[in-house]
């Protein structure tokens, strides 16, 4: 845990309380209290009143097997997810309701109604069929936030093909792992997206992905338009490339919707964990769908008037679950947009809000942070009368963050939902519930419904302040790591029997809220987004220059944390800025841009036990320029000082 205690303390002493507006809960979606004990006492029932308003080609007859660590969810039902996002909604009238309002970086836009978004599913769909693509496939999508992106991962769920989404800012190197671990038979690609008045350029790097991909048997291109494509040249392979337009308008349109088991895979996603290599997290249809869904609906307090803006990349679980699954399942009216906030200007997001009319907006307290450094004049210069309710996720927000975004952006009148979850959690577990939860700055508060958590001491013995557990198996829990039981079951479920370990630590307070407090393992949270210590480390030691490397976090006022790397160099090979660069962008290079470390320090050793195990901990105090805890193990205790002093020349 990176926070040092005398913080933490203040940080529990938070005594601002924020009850719903009344207003606010005579009309919202969850208003009854009883609902968490009724939950409680019979979660399966209450898990299944959920599923039900969703359609079942073929209803369950059990609600749930756990033979830990294996959880199925809603046996023997046959559902399929396109069909809940899009025909449902159709087949109820509502065909002419935007789904989709988008909006390019550049000002572009396009609008899809439920029904044009099912028709270029459909149609679509057909084009992956006509290559060969079918039931229980991978899928990679390495898309910038376009339309398309959506209509791609709606398409494999409507054929049963399964979907595994790489974010577009990962390198060709990671593209290539996440396409050989899934043996993923088709790639689905961009000549580009727009990234801050720069062209992101996609297919470029899809193509030296492809020289190291021999499982993908075709590419599928959109076109991203304007200027873009103008001025992005591709390259296309006779065979083996397509453009997406012209599979699309080759189809046929009807694509009947395949019926799905309920733990049939929906889809993988990579997330970092201890080790060098990403866990492709699997999710299966009718548990996911359903935890999307009812979070969705009760977190954000859906109403039919409401027009939703989660700012996610659907690179991340963020967008696959709050931008693209939840949001559709519920009809409701979503924004997406492509681009950076801060382009043209610093007051993009908040125009936004105001040309869609946003109300509610979800987004993670690394922006919020970013948004209160650049000033109160930006949100001031558009009206955010419409926004209602504001929603945070990613990492803990520290309390001034939350106040700023209360009384800025909500204008102190918007409940704010902080949602604890995980790639691995598939859908939100901690959090209040707007119209019920009275909120403190800085806590998620409380399990969903249905949802059960402790806090564990090692040895597995409750405390009020240790490891996060969950205790209980909930619908859209992750079922296995691709490729990898073992690994499942020991990164989750070898701490303690029969619980899962989320790898965060937590705190409950005197009311009994939930303070997460961060990572307990060796994964960083930078800028929201989760990155292994040991992956950078082995893109710092691929470099010919190096021997080793260790990686630690270091607090950053607004990114939450940055990567400082510590590196020893090999014989004869000597520092300067320009090789402190070169290390730095050939990590850019291994994993992408957000894995780049901010501070390199090089050092001629690590501190290490006897025993050759590097210390984090001592190096996270020299990052953090605190006072170095215990040495007495170290092999070598004079390295610390000489850290310390390169570590300060460093930070001048
Ligand atoms: C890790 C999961 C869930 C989607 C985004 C990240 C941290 C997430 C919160 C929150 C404190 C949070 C945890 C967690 N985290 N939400 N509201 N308060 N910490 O998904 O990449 O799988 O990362 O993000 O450390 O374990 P992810």
């Amino acid at each position: 845990m990176s926070s040092d205690s005398g913080a933490l303390d203040d940080l529990l002493r938070e005594d601002r309380r924020f009850p719903p507006p009344r207003d606010f809960a005579d009309r919202a979606v969850m208003n009854d209290p009883s609902v968490y004990e009724r939950a409680a006492s019979d979660p399966e029932g209450y898990w299944s009143t959920w599923a039900s308003e969703l359609d079942w080609f073929e209803p369950w007859h059990t609600v749930l097997e756990w033979t830990p660590p294996h959880a199925k969810w809603f046996l023997g039902g046959k559902l399929n997810v396109s069909h809940n996002c899009l025909d449902r909604h159709v087949q109820a009238g509502r065909g002419d309701r935007p789904a989709l309002l988008w909006e390019g970086e550049p000002g572009d836009t396009r609008t899809f109604t439920y029904a044009e978004l099912l028709a270029e599913v459909c149609a679509f769909a057909n084009g992956l069929k006509s290559l060969g693509v079918g039931k229980g496939d991978r899928v990679t999508i390495y898309l910038p936030m376009v339309p398309e992106a959506a209509v791609a991962m709606l398409a494999c769920t409507r054929i049963g093909a399964v979907h595994s989404v790489v974010f577009g800012g990962f390198s060709p190197d990671s593209l290539a792992d996440r396409n050989n671990d899934a043996r993923a038979k088709v790639l689905i690609t961009a000549d580009g997206g727009w990234r801050r008045g720069s062209v992101v350029a996609l297919k470029e790097n899809a193509d030296a992905a492809l020289e190291q991909s021999p499982t993908i048997e075709h590419v599928v291109v959109v076109e991203r338009g304007g200027a873009l494509s103008a001025q992005t040249p591709v390259t296309m392979v006779p065979g083996r490339d397509h453009w997406y337009h012209e599979l699309v308008s080759a189809a046929a349109p009807d694509c009947p919707a395949e019926s799905m088991d309920a733990e049939d895979l929906l889809f993988i996603l990579y997330t970092s964990g201890t080790t060098g290599k990403p866990k492709g997290v699997v999710h299966t249809t009718g548990g996911y769908l359903t935890q999307v869904y009812a979070t969705t609906k009760a977190v954000f307090d859906l109403h039919d008037d409401d027009v939703y803006w989660c700012t996610a990349d659907v690179g991340w679980v963020t967008g696959h679950s709050y931008i693209v699954y939840g949001p559709l399942a519920n009809c409701a009216q979503v924004v997406m947009y492509e681009g950076a906030p801060d382009f043209p200007d610093r007051g993009r997001f908040w125009q936004l809000c105001e040309k869609y009319g946003v109300t509610i907006f979800y987004t993670a307290p690394t922006a919020i942070r970013a948004f209160m450094r650049w000033g109160d004049s930006w949100p001031g210069q558009s009206d955010l009368s419409k926004l209602r309710l504001l929603g945070t996720v990613g990492e803990p927000i520290n309390p001034e963050a939350w106040m700023w975004y209360h009384r800025v952006i909500g204008g102190e009148r918007c409940p704010i939902v902080d949602t604890w979850w995980q790639t691995e959690t598939g859908a939100i577990m901690i959090t209040p519930l707007p119209g019920l939860t009275e909120t403190k700055p800085g806590t998620a508060t409380r399990p969903f419904p249905g949802i059960q958590v402790a806090i564990k001491e090692e040895s597995g013995q409750e405390t009020s302040a240790g490891y996060l557990a969950i205790t209980t198996p909930w619908p859209s829990m992750l079922r296995t790591v691709w490729g990898d039981d073992e690994r499942f079951r020991s990164t989750y479920w070898s701490k303690w029997e029969n619980v899962y370990f989320a790898g965060d630590g937590a705190k409950r307070d005197e009311d009994g809220y939930l303070w997460i407090l961060g990572r307990v393992d060796d994964v960083l949270n930078v800028a929201g987004h989760r990155i292994g210590t040991m992956e950078v480390e082995s893109a710092l030691v691929d470099h010919p220059s190096v021997v080793e490397a260790a990686v630690v976090g270091k607090a950053h006022e607004i990114k939450g944390e940055s990567i400082a790397a510590f590196v020893t160099l090999k014989e004869g090979i000597a520092t300067s800025d320009a090789l402190m660069a070169e290390l730095r962008d050939h990590v850019g290079k291994k994993i992408g841009p957000i894995a780049k470390p901010e501070i390199v320090v090089f050092t001629a050793d690590l501190p290490k036990t006897r025993s050759g195990k590097i210390m984090r901990r001592l190096l996270r105090d020299i990052a953090e320029g605190r006072t170095v805890g215990d040495t007495t193990t170290l092999a070598d205790p004079a390295v610390v000082r000489r850290l310390q002093q390169m570590h300060e020349e460093k930070e001048g």
